[in-house]
């Protein structure tokens, strides 16, 4: 596979996605691999923020600096920016496949199809939750983005 260029997309941008742009942006560097990333949300209640706390000390447990992130809300010209863009749950995908412009070459996804065995699932929001719940999410996102990483080191 040719690298490719990502885009995460949950409901708010400060969560889900920003924890798999930071969990790409990990794996990509440990692996040596120059990969595109950023995030962005279906909505923009959150738009210029940056992530939850809980996320970010999340993120920071790990060893990833996501204070610098910005919320912003996805934009059709981001279906011919990036190759790839990676809903984190169905409701985000359905949202995506009906602004999806018809001339756009990006190829969607789920975060979970890239993990064996979790095809087809959502990432739950840990939003409404506690910090454990970040931590599953972290746990998935990262699992998603060694999994993308093993897919274009092997195939390239
Ligand atoms: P995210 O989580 O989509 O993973 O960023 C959420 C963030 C904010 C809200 C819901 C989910 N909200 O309702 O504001």
């Amino acid at each position: 596979m040719a690298s490719p260029s990502v885009l995460f997309v949950c409901l708010g941008n400060i969560c889900r996605s920003p924890l798999a742009e930071a969990a790409l942006r990990k794996a990509a560097r440990e692996a040596g691999l120059d990969i595109e990333t950023d995030s962005a949300g279906t909505g923009n209640w959150h738009s210029g923020e940056p992530p939850d706390s809980r996320a970010i000390a999340t993120a920071a447990r790990h060893g990833e600096d996501i204070t610098g992130y910005r919320a912003r809300q996805v934009r059709p010209a981001d279906f011919s920016r990036f190759t790839t863009i990676i809903a984190a749950d169905h409701q985000n995908l359905a949202h995506l496949q009906a602004m999806r412009p018809a001339l756009a070459t990006a190829e969607l996804a789920l975060v979970l199809d890239l993990v064996a065995g979790r095809e087809g699932q959502s990432l739950t929001d840990p939003y409404f939750g506690d910090a454990a719940g970040f931590e599953e999410t972290w746990a998935d996102v990262h699992a998603a983005a060694m999994a993308l990483v093993d897919q274009i080191t092997t195939e390239s």
